[in-house]
């Protein structure tokens, strides 16, 4: 067990229920609910209290979290098992004047990526383009969760540019769907790989090509048709897109955390530099409130901290994010990328075991999720805490639905915190005699346990410089619990070992070899493949 359970399980067995802690504070509400500008997160209905959190400061007193943050925010290596910084933060810094010297080259290539933004949404004729109508972004994971989630959210800031599709999969049929609806002379591909060297990645970005050439575009003209976002610009070259259409990235930034630089070129093609830089604003605005505010008021840390609760003080082993905004539904795909490839680890820095870390992360949108998994969630066996997300102010005019959507977001986390007794069911069935039989079996269907736990987070409205905001608040949060775990948040040792099976295992697809190793199962499985086709 690592020192945090251990410090942490005596607390939160004298801990009360939820619906105590109302009870026993009338001001609950108010000393939980946070606001940052637009902003604004509620934690009441957390199951901690004053004297927990109390305690809780002074393990991540003991931990140095400030210092950590200091280190992370500076730039320093934290990256230990790849010996790298993890500084997504400098992508967001905006002025040159006292900045750190490193941020010379963030900023120069920034300003390159933003003009070439412009000339693209202005039909890219300076670049020698006869109009430009369609980019593609072929990525995967990080150079593609974060740009495909902002540009979706982000959809009523999107006008006047060209059309943006996102292929990640090597599932040939994401190519193929998007494929043809393209104008093959006036489409653009931007093939996103911090390392160049992605499977999934490299078959699509030679599958562009091979469609560019049998559409007609001329051997000399392919070429220019790509941009490239990578640390390996030599593979870049190789491949054949021009030196100019080359952005740098930087092995300081972590895929999954690099939305904010060149990564997210696509994002601002599809909604402007302006846009764009406040997106950037955003992000930074959450930095400095995680620099500089005490833990007890610190968004991301509290976060961090409730979710550590979650899973070591209580053993809730899933996290639920239900976003009641459209434009947000693909926030929990992103979060996944983001928690779980950060923090689903089972050793510490030391390499001694570590707790329980990540906990599964799933959801969807509000209100349909309250048709498919929302039964669960308060009548299931297991404790699921979720992360309600709002926005207070739409971006359409159906303000009757939109009451109805966050009146369903509210009446959801008020369930769940007050749950509905059999007493109170036999009230509503009108039989107050509980001791006959099929009351009590019809009651016992019908009970709400309630206290089950959840965060609401309210943006006024989704801008570029909230959705900066409320993605930051969560990379911060991932931060600050893997320092209370222990563990390293920015490798990803556990996605290796099934990219070279897979690569082994290919050529099987096309002559009798095998790799010896093949255990029985997946032999019989990729026979059954090859008899097939
Ligand atoms: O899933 C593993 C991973 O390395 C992620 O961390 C990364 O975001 C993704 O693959 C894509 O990597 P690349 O940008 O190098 O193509």
């Amino acid at each position: 067990m690592s020192s945090w359970t251990q410090f942490i399980s005596p607390y939160a067995a004298g801990t009360e229920p939820l619906q105590t802690l109302f009870q026993q504070d009338s001001k609950r509400a108010t000393s939980w609910g946070f606001a940052l500008e637009g902003l604004y997160v509620d934690l009441a209905k957390q199951q901690i209290d004053a004297p927990m959190l109390a305690a809780c400061e002074k393990y991540l007193e003991r931990i140095q979290l400030g210092r950590a943050i200091q280190d992370l925010l500076g730039g320093e290596i934290v990256n230990h098992s790849e010996q790298r910084a993890a500084w997504h933060s400098i992508l967001r810094l905006q002025a040159l004047a006292d900045s750190p010297a490193q941020f010379a080259e963030v900023h120069s290539t920034r300003e390159r990526m933003l003009e070439l933004v412009e000339e693209i949404r202005a039909g890219g004729k300076s670049l020698g383009f006869d109009g430009i109508t369609d980019v593609v972004n072929i990525g995967i994971g990080g150079s593609d969760l974060g740009p495909r989630l902002a540009t979706r959210a982000l959809g009523q800031f999107q006008q006047n540019s060209p059309r943006v599709h996102f292929v990640a999969n090597v599932d040939g049929q994401a190519m193929a769907a998007v494929l043809p609806t393209l104008p093959a002379n006036s489409t653009i591909f931007l093939i996103v790989s911090k390392s160049f060297g992605t499977q999934e990645t490299r078959m699509n970005a030679e599958l562009a090509r091979h469609w560019l050439a049998e559409n007609n575009i001329s051997e000399d003209q392919i070429d220019r048709r790509f941009f490239a976002i990578t640390t390996n610009t030599s593979a870049a070259a190789k491949f054949g897109v021009p030196f100019a259409h080359i952005l740098p990235m930087w092995d300081f930034v972590g895929g999954r955390f690099s939305v904010w630089g060149p990564v997210g070129f696509v994002l601002a093609i599809a909604i402007g530099a302006q846009h764009f830089r406040e997106f950037l604003r955003g992000a930074a605005s959450m930095d400095q409130h995680f620099a500089a505010t005490p833990f007890a008021k610190n968004l991301p840390v509290l976060l961090g901290l409730v979710g550590c609760l979650n899973r070591n003080a209580f053993a809730y082993a899933s996290h639920a994010i239900v976003a009641y905004d459209e434009r947000l539904s693909l926030l929990p795909n992103y979060l996944q990328q983001l928690e779980m490839e950060s923090n689903g680890k089972a050793f510490q820095q030391d390499g001694n075991p570590a707790d329980q870390t990540a906990p599964v992360l799933w959801g969807g949108v509000g209100t349909d999720v309250q048709h498919a998994f929302f039964q669960a969630i308060h009548q299931g066996t297991q404790v699921v805490p979720v992360d309600f997300i709002g926005v207070i102010k739409p971006a359409h005019s159906h303000v009757q639905n939109h009451d109805a959507l966050l009146a369903n977001m509210l009446a959801q986390s008020a369930a769940l915190l007050r749950g509905k007794s059999a007493a109170e069911i036999a009230v509503d069935l009108g039989h107050q005699e509980t001791g006959v039989e099929s009351n009590r079996i019809l009651a016992a269907q019908k009970t709400f346990p309630g206290n089950r736990p959840s965060t609401t987070i309210l943006l006024d409205s989704l801008t570029p410089y909230a959705l900066g905001q409320l993605l930051a608040l969560y990379e911060h949060k991932v931060f600050a619990q893997s320092r209370i775990w222990n563990i390293n948040a920015f490798d990803q040792w556990g996605v290796e070992l099934g990219k070279l099976i897979a690569a082994d295992l290919l050529p099987a697809f096309r002559d009798d070899r095998i790799p010896k190793d093949t255990d029985s199962s997946t032999n019989a499985l990729l026979n059954r493949i090859r008899a097939a086709r």
